[in-house]
């Protein structure tokens, strides 16, 4: 299946020369949701983890997805002021301006293999910043995996030593 015809390119979102990749159509057709979940959760049983780590708000969607699929638990990394138990928290850079993630404190075991999932890798800013807060846990980051990937925005410059999956690439 050609994933790509169910991501929808908007321009100008949510800000000018910014082409933004929804993946709502995508979303909305179950076929084309399970066979992108189906194919992603394949992939993952390349890499040795114990946790997957996605960011809101669609990381959780398939992050929350695979997890289950894949019998792993699941760890939410959210936006500032959302999480009720002690955070660590980071600053960062994104493709549009400036960005902060929190994690609970007691959200990882040391020494736990985690794969960091979200929906678009662009920069990379997101994933490398999503790698420090995990590793601030204890935690050790074995992979990171994306649905869609910005290959011209060169993201993978940021996760030098990284395994990085992604299904679809512009
Ligand atoms: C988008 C996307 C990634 C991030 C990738 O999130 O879901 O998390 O940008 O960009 P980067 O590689 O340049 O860091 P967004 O900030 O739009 O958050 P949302 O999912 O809550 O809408």
């Amino acid at each position: 299946m050609d994933l790509k015809k169910f991501i929808r390119d908007i321009p100008d979102f949510p800000e000018k020369g910014i082409i933004f990749r929804d993946i709502t159509p995508l979303l909305k057709d179950k076929n084309a949701f399970q066979y992108a979940i189906n194919e992603m959760t394949t992939a993952l049983k390349s890499i040795d983890f114990d946790v997957i780590a996605a960011p809101e708000a669609r990381g959780f969607i398939f992050g929350g997805a695979l997890a289950y699929n894949l019998g792993k638990s699941f760890v939410p990394i959210r936006k500032p002021g959302k999480l009720p138990y002690k955070t660590l928290s980071e600053k960062y850079q994104l493709e549009y301006g400036t960005a902060e993630l929190e994690i609970h404190e007691d959200a990882i075991n040391e020494g736990e293999k985690v794969l960091i999932f979200d929906d678009v890798l662009a920069t990379g800013g997101t994933a490398k910043t999503l790698k420090s807060l995990i590793e601030k846990t204890g935690g050790i980051v074995a992979g990171m995996a994306f649905l869609i990937e910005l290959t011209y925005l060169n993201p993978r410059k940021l996760l030098k030593d990284e395994k990085v999956i992604s299904l679809i690439t512009y």
